[in-house]
């Protein structure tokens, strides 16, 4: 299983002695100032600032070098930039790339907060956005146009879970803009799971909010990049003053090394749940991209290496009002919470309208509410237990 095999670097990814001077973890160098014994070592760390050199705290210190360090070797890529949270990745990413004139290609499956940064501040900048279907596949080739610069995937899509055909995408777009920059939210991935970078994207952005913090008490982004790319965001995002606290990046790091043994758990778990609801009357589609009522399960199937705790199911009805609160205010075990990627069980419901809302490439085509669940590290028995309460309470 992938995961045992990563086993190894997500113990001991950045992990050198450099950065512990003795202690098994990174140490936490908090600093703004940092000083130099000589001229000579100024000059030094002035020439090599950008490549790991301790030269001034906004371009991190030696717990954010070794943060860095591991992303790139858990991920790919030659380096990693890192952001106060996940939707500073992005949009500071599209940002570096990006100047008036141009026109990107945006999933019309992205997360919101994306979604509403690239219909006001692109549009402000007079960047021009068009969203597609999750599903398109190579007929992405169609929206090409002379200005586009930039593609921008996420996979699954936030709420529905639709997986894109993305090596097709890729591949359709390349050949007909060969420079074509390539992002990805690669959050649901944990950057793991789906290898972006040797799917020819030249940048992987997570929330480090969710599985690699993991406990639900820190903000991180990052943007793992390509050589092509590399330079050209680390150095606009600086510009920008992207950078994160020493503490949080020693967070992350510490997330870093359960993560795989949460996400092998989160898997089981929420197979197990989602098998569960897949025989329920009051279901009429489970949206877990492991199992074939998915949109994209084939996709998923290919490309991905495992999954986590994230899926939406959406049932037979629409609920009420009075029967949202019914069902949703009286979970044991599931707490509503926006977020998702932590230990803990969540979960949120959506109505089909209000999914149209925020879908700008096409309506979605159920007309029963969605129910979007983070499975956690609790046991199933309690949890199903919990789910199957919930049913009873808005049984008609
Ligand atoms: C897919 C996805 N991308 C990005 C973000 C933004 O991350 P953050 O909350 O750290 O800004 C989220 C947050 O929920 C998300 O679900």
């Amino acid at each position: 299983m992938y995961l045992d095999k990563l086993a190894t670097s997500l113990v001991s990814a950045g992990r050198s002695k450099k950065f512990g001077l003795g202690s098994v973890n990174t140490v936490i160098q908090r600093a703004s100032s940092l000083v130099f014994d000589s001229v000579k070592d100024k000059k030094i760390a002035t020439a090599n600032r950008a490549n790991s050199e301790l030269f001034y705290g906004r371009r991190g210190t030696l717990t954010h070098f070794s943060l860095q360090e591991a992303m790139v070797e858990l991920e790919g890529g030659v380096g990693c930039a890192l952001y106060p949270c996940g939707a500073a990745a992005v949009s500071n990413a599209i940002l570096s790339f990006v100047v008036a004139g141009d026109h990107i290609l945006m999933t019309g499956g992205a997360y919101e907060p994306t979604q509403d940064f690239c219909n006001i501040i692109l549009n402000d900048m007079n960047v021009t956005t068009t969203y597609y279907e999750p599903t398109i596949g190579a007929d992405i080739r169609h929206l090409v146009k002379k200005n586009t610069k930039l593609l921008f995937l996420e996979s699954p899509s936030s709420i529905t879970m639709e997986v894109p055909d993305i090596p097709a995408m890729v591949k359709a777009a390349r050949a007909i803009n060969p420079e074509i920059i390539v992002m990805i939210d690669n959050t649901w991935a944990a950057g793991v799971l789906f290898k972006a970078l040797e799917h020819d994207i030249d940048i992987s952005i997570q929330a480090g909010t969710k599985y690699i913090v993991g406990h639900s008490d820190a903000m991180l982004g990052t943007a793992v990049s390509n050589a092509r790319c590399w330079e050209r965001l680390r150095e606009r995002s600086y510009l920008m003053g992207q950078m994160v606290d020493a503490d949080t990046a020693y967070m992350a790091a510490r997330g870093l090394r359960t993560m795989g043994i949460r996400l092998k758990q989160h898997e089981a778990n929420s197979i197990a749940v989602a098998n569960w609801l897949s025989g329920r009357p009051e279901v009429e589609r489970v949206n877990h991209p492991a199992l074939p009522s998915c949109k994209g399960h084939e996709f998923y199937k290919r490309d991905f290496k495992g999954c986590n705790g994230l899926f939406s199911f959406i049932l037979k009805q629409r609920l009420s009002d009075a029967q949202l609160e019914q069902y949703l205010d009286n979970f044991e075990h599931f707490s509503m919470a926006y977020s998702w990627g932590g230990y803990e069980s969540l979960i949120l419901a959506n109505q089909p309208e209000e999914l149209n809302e925020i879908r700008p490439s096409g309506k979605v085509d159920f007309e029963g509410t969605l129910v979007r669940v983070h499975i956690g590290l609790e046991n199933v028995d309690d949890l199903v237990k919990d789910l199957d309460a919930g049913f009873g309470r808005i049984a008609e």
